[in-house]
């Protein structure tokens, strides 16, 4: 018999890549999704339960149905500013959503959890290189609210023998290989593929939040992972839990930053076109660097990220940003 695997937010940007490596891995992957910030079109690889976590019912509809062997947790709010101005609706969704899916989860016996944490959970920390073990102070909302869900997983492991592998992204970017998926959010607000709606007149500039920062152009600093390398790690991660191996927290980066002005450049270089910029205020929430190793995911996990270098991200993103997915 086939593994199913729950996967919420599996018409994301990140839940779909996952889905086509599960897709490819042998799982059958279930996408739960509430369609607000996701897309029909990108359940390719399994089939599609729309339904929304604040909805306990559903869930257990849907884990009746299924019988996942396990879950990947992608689906949340993301948007730093939206969480800057309206906190009620990042705790309210993040952090009961997760909640009812753990909750169904263990009330259908499924109790290996996969969750996409991020790098916002550590907010500013003078640029050191960050790891596992490294202070947790989140800047906004949407930070804390992950970080809530990440202290969430762990009582349920003490209590519930729930166990999680909780993996602390940096920033996405990059694109399928075949560009068959992508990113693709509306509204758009990271940096890449912003860059590249500018360079291809989609929008008419792309502004640079803030040049007054303490780093060497004044610009922020961000440590970039290839989507693809991010889900090889779930994979490993779903085997780690599969062998029984416990819960554990991964961060996946790669250890070098990039300033702002710096991906721009690297924008530049790889499609060969100009980057119109205009010049804006500092982004209320934003962290000043983030940028962390992953040697655990290295040693324990066997990760080994293949496509995260700046240029192949832009390349691989630009490819699907021209391709007949990406419109706007
Ligand atoms: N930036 C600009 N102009 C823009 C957009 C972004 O200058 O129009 C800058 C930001 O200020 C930041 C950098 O580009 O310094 C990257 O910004 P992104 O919005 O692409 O990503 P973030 O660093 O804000 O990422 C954070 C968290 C992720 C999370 C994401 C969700 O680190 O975990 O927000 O939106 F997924």
């Amino acid at each position: 018999m086939v593994d199913h695997v729950l996967v919420t937010g599996g018409a994301g940007y990140i839940g779909s890549h996952a889905c086509k490596a599960l897709a490819r891995a042998g799982y059958v992957p279930v996408t739960f999704d509430n369609l607000s910030t996701g897309w029909r079109d990108a359940v390719r690889f399994g089939p599609l339960e729309e339904g929304d976590l604040m909805d306990r019912a559903r869930l257990d509809q849907v884990f009746a149905r299924w019988k996942p062997v396990a879950v990947m947790h992608f689906a949340a709010l993301s948007l730093v500013g939206d969480a800057m101005r309206d906190p009620a609706t990042y705790w309210r969704q993040n952090v009961t959503g997760a909640l009812n899916l753990i909750e169904a989860a263990l009330a259908a016996e499924c109790r290996d959890f996969v969750f996409s944490s991020t790098c916002a959970t550590y907010g500013d920390q003078d640029g050191v290189l960050l790891d596992e073990d490294s202070v947790q102070r989140p800047l906004n909302a949407y930070g804390k609210s992950k970080l809530a869900i990440e202290q969430m997983l762990g009582d349920f492991g003490a209590s519930h023998g729930l166990n999680s592998v909780i993996f602390r992204y940096f920033n996405v970017a990059g694109a399928d290989l075949e560009a068959e998926i992508g990113e693709f959010h509306r509204p758009e607000t990271h940096l890449i593929p912003l860059i590249l709606d500018a360079i291809d007149g989609r929008r008419p500039a792309l502004t640079v939040f803030g040049t007054d920062y303490p780093t060497r152009d004044g610009t922020c600093v961000r440590d970039y992972v290839h989507v693809s390398d991010l889900i090889d790690a779930h994979v490993a991660g779903l085997g780690w839990l599969r062998e029984g191996r416990g819960s554990r927290v991964f961060c996946l980066g790669t250890g070098q930053g990039f300033t702002v002005r710096e991906v721009i450049e690297q924008a530049k270089l790889v499609t060969g076109r100009d980057v119109p910029v205009t010049y804006g205020p500092r982004r209320a929430g934003d962290a000043v660097s983030l940028v962390c190793g992953s040697e655990r995911a290295a040693r324990e996990l066997g990760w080994k990220p293949a496509r995260s270098n700046l240029a192949a991200m832009i390349e691989d993103a630009w490819r699907w940003h021209q391709g007949p997915g990406y419109s706007a």
